[in-house]
C-alpha cells in the first residue's frame, strides 16, 4: 500500500505523467489512501506507444522533494508536480530561490527538518519491561509533520543494542535489537507514564535550571510550546520561570551559585546514570550516548579530554580513538601508565554535524562546557586526585571555568583552592591536524609537557610504581 512519505511511489508517478505530457491543471493531487492507492487521478492522453520521452529532474529538485514530501500539508504534491513539470523546460528553475514555487518548497522543507531536529531532541524515553521481562524504553511523540519513518534509522543507530518503541498519533516504530518493525497509530493514553528515573531527572533538570541566564524567548525557540506536554522537565518550567526572578534576587544577595548548593552526586555511578539522562545543553539532547569517565575511582591523576570523538561514542569509552593511542604513547615514552589513570572529558557527549555517513566533530561552546562542569567537579570530588591533567583549551575551561591561552599557559602547574594541581598541555587531537614540521614541533613541545607531568607526578608522591599498583586493585 502506497504511503503519504513514499518519496518513491510519488516519483514514479509524478514521471509516468509527465512523460505523458500531463499538465500540472489536468492533474488533482491528494493523499494515497482512496481505493486506487495513488497519488494522483488524471486524465492520461491515448497516446500511442512507449518509449516515452526522457523526464529531468536535478538530484537538487529530487533531494528537495524527498524532504517536502514528508509536509502535512496536502497541497505539497500538487506543488512537486508543478515544480517537476517546469523543470523539463527549465532545468536549473531549482537554483532559483526567488521563484515563487521554489521558495514555498524550501520553507517547507525547513519546517520539516526542523520536526526531524525536534523529534530527535525532544523523544523522551521511559523504561517498562516487555513480556519477557526484559526493559524496553517507550516514548511518545506527536510530530509536526510525517517523519517519523524518515526518522527511524537516526534511533536504530542510536539505540541499536536496546529495545524501544516510539509511539505516535500515525504510527508506531518498534526495534527489538534487530529488527524495526512497524505498528499502528496509539493514542497518548497507551504510552507509559512514569519511570523510576524520571524522579531523578526531574530533580536534576530544577537543580540546574539557573534563573540568572533564564532567556524565555531563546528558551521557547529552543523548546516550542507544543513540545512541553510530553516533556516531564517541561511541566516544572512555568513555576521555575515564575520563581525564577525570586531565586536570581537570593543568588545575587549570598553570592552563591545555586548549582553548587545542590547535593553533589554520590558516586561515579550516580554520575553514569545522571550524564546518561543529562539533557540540559543541545550536546545532550543529540541522541548520542553519554560516555563516563573510566579508570582507577581513587587514581592521583586524572586525565580530562574535551568530549568524546565518534569511536569514543560507539565504544562507550573514553579516549580510545585516534588521539587517544596518541595520548597513551606519548604517555607511556614519558612513564605515565595510562591505565592507572582515571581518564574522563569535560563534556559527556558527542558533538558533531553529519556529513554523509560520517559525523564531524564540533568543538563545545563555552557554556555547553560550562554546564558539564557539574559532572566533571562531581567526578574530581570522588576521585579526589592530586594532579589533573588538562588536554586543551575545553578541558581547561572545565576545570578552571575560564578559558586560558594555552600557548602562554601550558606546561606549568595551576593550583586549584581544594590544593588540585592542574597541568595544562595541548590536545593530542591538535598534533593529529598538523603536517611536516609543524607536526614535529607540536609532538616535541607536547612530549615535553607530558615529561613535565611525570615530574610533578614524582613530586607530589605519585610514582609510577603507585599508579601500577591503583591499576592492580581496581
Ligand atoms: N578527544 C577527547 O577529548 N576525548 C576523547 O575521549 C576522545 C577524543
Amino acid at each position: 500500500m502506497v504511503q503519504p512519505d513514499d518519496f518513491e511511489a510519488w516519483r514514479d508517478e509524478a514521471r509516468r505523467l509527465v512523460a505523458r505530457g500531463v499538465s500540472p491543471d489536468a492533474t488533482a493531487w491528494g493523499e494515497p489512501d482512496g481505493p486506487a492507492d495513488l497519488f494522483a487521478t488524471a486524465v492520461l492522453p491515448n497516446l500511442p506507444s512507449d518509449p516515452l520521452p526522457q523526464v529531468r529532474a536535478s538530484r537538487a529538485f529530487l533531494d528537495l522533494a524527498r524532504c517536502v514530501i514528508l509536509h502535512r500539508d496536502p497541497t505539497r504534491l500538487s506543488l512537486l508536480y508543478r515544480v517537476l513539470w517546469r523543470l523539463q523546460k527549465h532545468p536549473r528553475l531549482i537554483e532559483d530561490s526567488a521563484d515563487r514555487d521554489v521558495a514555498t518548497l524550501e520553507g517547507m522543507a525547513k519546517q520539516v527538518r526542523r520536526d526531524i531536529h525536534k523529534m530527535r531532541a525532544f523523544v523522551r524515553f521511559r523504561s517498562t519491561p516487555d513480556q519477557d521481562g526484559i526493559e524496553r524504553f517507550v516514548a511518545w511523540f506527536e510530530p509536526e509533520h510525517r517523519i517519523e519513518r524518515a526518522n527511524a534509522d537516526f534511533f536504530v543507530n542510536r539505540f541499536a543494542s536496546q529495545r524501544w518503541s516510539i509511539l505516535t498519533p500515525r504510527l508506531s516504530l518498534h526495534w527489538d535489537g534487530e529488527q524495526l518493525l512497524e505498528g499502528p497509530a496509539v493514542s497518548r493514553g497507551d504510552a507509559p507514564a512514569e519511570d523510576a528515573t524520571e524522579e531523578l531527572w526531574l530533580g536534576y533538570y530544577r537543580s540546574i535550571f539557573n534563573p540568572a541566564r533564564l532567556k524565555v524567548g531563546m528558551m521557547l525557540k529552543e523548546m516550542p510550546r507544543r513540545y512541553w506536554k510530553n516533556l516531564p522537565e517541561a511541566r516544572q518550567i512555568p513555576d521555575l520561570i515564575a520563581g525564577a526572578h525570586k531565586r536570581e534576587a537570593a543568588m545575587i544577595a549570598t553570592g552563591a551559585d545555586l548549582f553548587e548548593r545542590e547535593a553533589k552526586p554520590a558516586s561515579l555511578q550516580a554520575i553514569a546514570g545522571g550524564i546518561a539522562q543529562c539533557r540540559r545543553c543541545a550536546i545532550g539532547c543529540n541522541g548520542t550516548r553519554a560516555v563516563m569517565g573510566e579508570g582507577p575511582p581513587n587514581s592521583d591523576l586524572m586525565i580530562v579530554g574535551e568530549q568524546p570523538g565518534d569511536t569514543e561514542e560507539r565504544e562507550h569509552r573514553p579516549f580510545i580513538g585516534p588521539a587517544g593511542q596518541l595520548l597513551d604513547q606519548i604517555l607511556g615514552e614519558a612513564g605515565v601508565n595510562r591505565a592507572g589513570a582515571y581518564v574522563t572529558n569535560a563534556v559527556k557527549h558527542f558533538k558533531f554535524t553529519p556529513r554523509g555517513k560520517r559525523r564531524l566533530h564540533q568543538p563545545p561552546t563555552a557554556g555547553e562546557i560550562d554546564i558539564c562542569r557539574w559532572w566533571l567537579d562531581g567526578e574530581r570530588a570522588l576521585v579526589k586526585p592530586k594532579v589533573v591533567l588538562a588536554l586543551g583549551a575545553s578541558s581547561a575551561r572545565g576545570l578552571l571555568g575560564r578559558t586560558p591561552a594555552i600557548g602562554r599557559e601550558r606546561g606549568q602547574a595551576i593550583r586549584l583552592s581544594d590544593g588540585t594541581l592542574i597541568w595544562l598541555t595541548a590536545h593530542p587531537s591538535y598534533l593529529l591536524r598538523l603536517d611536516g614540521d609543524a607536526r614535529t614541533r607540536e609532538h616535541a613541545r607536547f612530549a615535553q609537557d607530558i615529561a613535565g607531568l611525570a615530574q610533578i607526578l614524582a613530586a607530589n608522591g605519585v610514582s609510577q610504581m603507585q599508579l601500577q599498583r591503583e591499576m592492580r586493585v581496581n
